[in-house]
């Protein structure tokens, strides 16, 4: 009797566990590399790849990966841009730095979605914005809550 007590705790123990494990996975915050293998380059359509990534999560981690600049190569950088204005035109007159030519190596830029709702603008201002404005070097997401 006290066995079969304990067994049916348990069984109800373990079904609760499970649940609440797919809830955390549900939840979970993702790592998302910008670009998927391609990195963070100009010549791929990121308005394409993020429209194919989305929805982008509270708490999700893009992640920018570029090789440091060379005697051959001009790296890009990456900018938040203010409004969608300044995105639409390339303007980085407003636009803040967050990272430069050089911290996109190794395990790349790391940058946490956390304005819920609001668009996020991303851009490349490399090659006096030629990067944005004829690489395709720029998307934007909305960051939306978890499903839960
Ligand atoms: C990039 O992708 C978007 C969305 O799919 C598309 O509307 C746009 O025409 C593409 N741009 C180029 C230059 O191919």
């Amino acid at each position: 009797m006290r066995m079969k007590m304990a067994f049916t705790f348990g069984a109800q123990g373990f079904i609760l566990l499970a649940i609440a494990a797919s809830f955390l996975v549900i939840g979970e915050a993702r790592t998302i590399v910008v670009g998927g293998s391609e990195g963070w380059r100009p010549g791929f359509n990121y308005t394409d790849w993020a429209l194919k990534t989305s929805p982008f999560y509270l708490n999700d981690k893009l992640v920018f990966k570029y090789a440091p600049p060379s005697d051959t190569y001009v790296a890009p950088n990456v900018y938040l841009l203010p409004n969608l204005y300044s995105y639409r035109t390339c303007n980085f007159n407003s636009a803040k730095l967050l990272a430069t030519e050089t911290q996109g190596s190794g395990e790349g830029f790391e940058f946490v979605l956390i304005n819920k709702w609001r668009p996020v603008y991303f851009a490349s201002a490399a090659e006096h914005g030629s990067h944005c404005s004829e690489g395709q070097m720029k998307f934007f997401v909305i960051p939306l809550p978890h499903p839960n």
